[in-house]
């Protein structure tokens, strides 16, 4: 496994690796490596020839408020995992390098960048769809794995592949999940031990949404969020940053629930914010 820092020697051993006829699988992620990243790994290492990850924590998705300083870094261990899923190369950039002085160019997803998680985090998704914008131009993948977990960040990246006429193939991969059902995160971490036992509740609750509609017990939006809302008004410290039904395609909020549909769900249990979605087939 190679480590590579400079954007060049990334962007050359790319080039060459496609001008050999290799299909190149790309997963980006921002380090602090748990099962749901490995999952990606492990997909693109059955399905390419050559696998690259990335790890970089990148700034410009973070909030003034938000976690950048004390987002985890785990980089020795981030290493050894990727080496045991064989992965080929992993790419470690520099913020200087990937925004050096002057750096000025962002990419937006309008239709899908306001709502959701993007109403609650304003600039997150602009932030995410110039890096991996850039990760793209820099890796040039064939296909680019990233997980359901982040359901609308799977949509907006999707819309810019599109968009911007990208050769490359969108791989959505499922959710991984703790033995109690909370989705691995690397903010699972910011818990305490009272916190990770109430954090489960998130999935619980979803669970529960999904059982209410697939029955038929519950047949509108309001009907349901209301429901769940109790769930959350019990856990000490909690806060609910939105809790939506949306089509599942377009994230449009859905007020009489059709299926297929979304369910997601953003709380904050003290100061640690976890999200989730469940689709309800
Ligand atoms: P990060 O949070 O590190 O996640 C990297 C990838 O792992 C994303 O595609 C995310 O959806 C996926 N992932 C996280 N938890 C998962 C889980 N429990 N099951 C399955 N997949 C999971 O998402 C980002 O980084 C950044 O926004 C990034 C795309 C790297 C751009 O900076």
């Amino acid at each position: 496994m190679k480590i590579i820092k400079s954007i060049a020697e990334m962007q050359n051993w790319a080039a060459r690796a496609r001008r050999q006829g290799y299909s190149i699988g790309f997963v980006p992620t921002m380090g602090a490596l748990h099962q749901g990243h490995l999952s990606l790994i492990r997909r693109a290492r059955r399905e390419n020839d050559a696998v690259i990850a990335s790890l970089f924590v990148n700034p410009l998705q973070f909030g003034p408020k938000e976690d950048l300083k004390k987002y985890p870094r785990t980089l020795a261990k981030d290493l050894a995992l990727l080496k045991k899923e064989r992965a080929d190369i992993v790419f470690v950039p520099s913020a200087e390098a990937m925004y050096g002085s002057g750096y000025t160019t962002t990419i937006r997803v309008p239709s899908l960048d306001g709502i959701l998680e993007g109403a609650t985090r304003p600039g997150h998704f602009e932030g995410v769809a110039t890096v991996v914008a850039k990760l793209f131009h820099i890796v040039q993948p064939t296909r680019a794995y990233f997980g359901q977990k982040d359901y609308q960040q799977v949509r907006v990246i999707g819309r810019l592949i599109k968009d911007l006429n990208l050769p490359i193939r969108l791989v959505a991969c499922p959710t991984i999940r703790e033995a109690d059902g909370l989705a691995c995160s690397s903010r699972n971490r910011y818990l305490s031990a009272r916190e990770r036992e109430e954090a489960v509740k998130l999935y619980q609750a979803l669970f529960l949404g999904r059982e209410l509609v697939s029955e038929k017990i519950m047949t509108t939006a309001a009907q349901l969020v209301a429901r769940l809302h109790q769930i959350f008004s019990r856990i000490p410290k909690c806060k609910v940053d939105y809790l939506a039904v949306a089509d599942p395609e377009t994230l449009e909020p859905m007020k009489k629930i059709r299926r297929p549909a979304l369910l997601l769900a953003a709380v904050r249990i003290g100061k640690t914010r976890l999200i989730d979605n469940i689709v309800i087939p």
